[in-house]
């Protein structure tokens, strides 16, 4: 845990991409043996967006970028450093970042890709922020990006329902009104659970072969039930020692903007915390989970729509493969 010292850094903009094919529970269930009804009451997702076969995570990547810049009104050349969030990257290398880097002309920025489970998010929001406030850069692009559903077994009801694409991205920079506005975070991990999410083949410990891919360990495996139970018990006490080591109380938050992998967890752990669901944005039942991109989706789009207000304390909480997990406090 930790308080943002140093120099004070804010979200100077957002933006968002998705694709525009949509996938329905209705279209699911023509694929795997699954239905609406399931879906909707197991996990709140009604659709997600599935990118054209002739996109990559870059593609969606640089989109949501160009968006969060012009809401920023920051050119690229004034980037000192491009980060991606991702769990999908177009290749292991290049970097997304440095694909992303290049296609904007963002010359003077260093460019890395940042993959910690769908917490990514939350970390590289967190770098970028230390990066500015200790006076190492001015202007950080950081972007979340996915394109979940090519690394799907589509045979899998228990993982295929659940994951779509989409991008998300925010510029931070020295706070124009000298507010420090990202305020703290906390980032976590309990590597011994790390064999609740995997993506076990392609690389070092299980490389290509035919084997390989006719077990579909090139696809996602999950232990949803082990993940639900883990972060019904983490999460709940994690934010309350966040907010209280923040100086905040619970009800001082004006919106949770939590990672949007199942809505029953969410609320469940809000439950725990007696807050309202109210307090939550939540548009898992747009876009599934997009991993590393729901936080900035989900930010993005209550920022467009009117429900976060300037002044607003916003809290970024995420979790995923690792097991990792992460809070950020802003003040919007
Ligand atoms: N359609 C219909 N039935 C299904 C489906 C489906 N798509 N999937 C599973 N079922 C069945 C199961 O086979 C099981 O049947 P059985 O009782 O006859 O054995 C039954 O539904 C219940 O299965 P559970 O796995 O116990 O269902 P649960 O209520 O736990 O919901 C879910 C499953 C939605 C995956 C939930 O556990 C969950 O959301 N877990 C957390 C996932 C998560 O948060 N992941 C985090 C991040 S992902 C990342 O980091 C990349």
């Amino acid at each position: 845990m930790g308080i943002f010292k140093g120099r004070p850094v804010s979200i100077l903009g957002s933006g968002m991409y998705v694709p525009d094919r949509i996938l329905t529970n209705d279209d699911l269930e023509k694929i795997v043996d699954t239905n609406d009804e399931w879906i909707r009451t197991r996990t709140g997702i009604a659709e997600r967006r599935v990118a054209a076969d002739d996109q990559v995570t870059s593609d969606l990547a640089y989109l949501a970028a160009v968006e969060a810049l012009k809401a920023s009104n920051v050119s690229p050349e004034e980037l000192n450093m491009v980060i991606v969030a991702t769990n999908t990257p177009d290749t292991i290398f290049p970097a997304v970042a440095a694909k992303v880097q290049g296609r904007l002309s963002a010359n003077n920025a260093g460019a890395s890709d940042i993959q910690s489970g769908c917490t990514s998010s939350v970390y590289a929001l967190s770098f970028a922020a230390a990066g500015i406030a200790s006076c190492i850069w001015d202007k950080v692009l950081v972007i979340g990006a996915e394109v979940l559903t090519r690394l799907l077994n589509w045979e899998d009801r228990t993982t295929c329902v659940l994951f779509g694409d989409g991008a998300g991205a925010v510029v931070l920079g020295v706070s124009p009104d000298g507010k420090n506005r990202v305020l703290s975070t906390s980032l976590k991990s309990d590597g011994t659970k790390s064999d609740l999410i995997i993506l076990p083949g392609g690389l070092v410990e299980c490389p290509a072969s035919v084997e390989m891919i006719e077990k579909k360990l090139h696809t996602i495996h999950m232990k949803g039930n082990e993940v639900f139970k883990f972060v019904n018990k983490v999460l709940p006490s994690f934010l309350e020692e966040f907010c209280r080591e923040s100086g905040l109380s619970l009800g001082d938050v004006n919106w949770w903007v939590f990672h949007q992998a199942n809505y029953r967890i969410i609320e469940s752990v809000l439950k725990r915390l007696d807050i309202s669901m109210d307090k939550a944005i939540v548009n898992i039942d747009k876009y599934g989970n997009t991993s590393a991109a729901t936080v900035f989706l989900a930010f993005h789009e209550a920022l467009v729509d009117g429900r976060i207000k300037k002044g607003d304390k916003v809290i970024f909480v995420s979790f995923g493969s690792g097991m990792t997990y992460g809070a950020t406090l802003v003040e919007v």
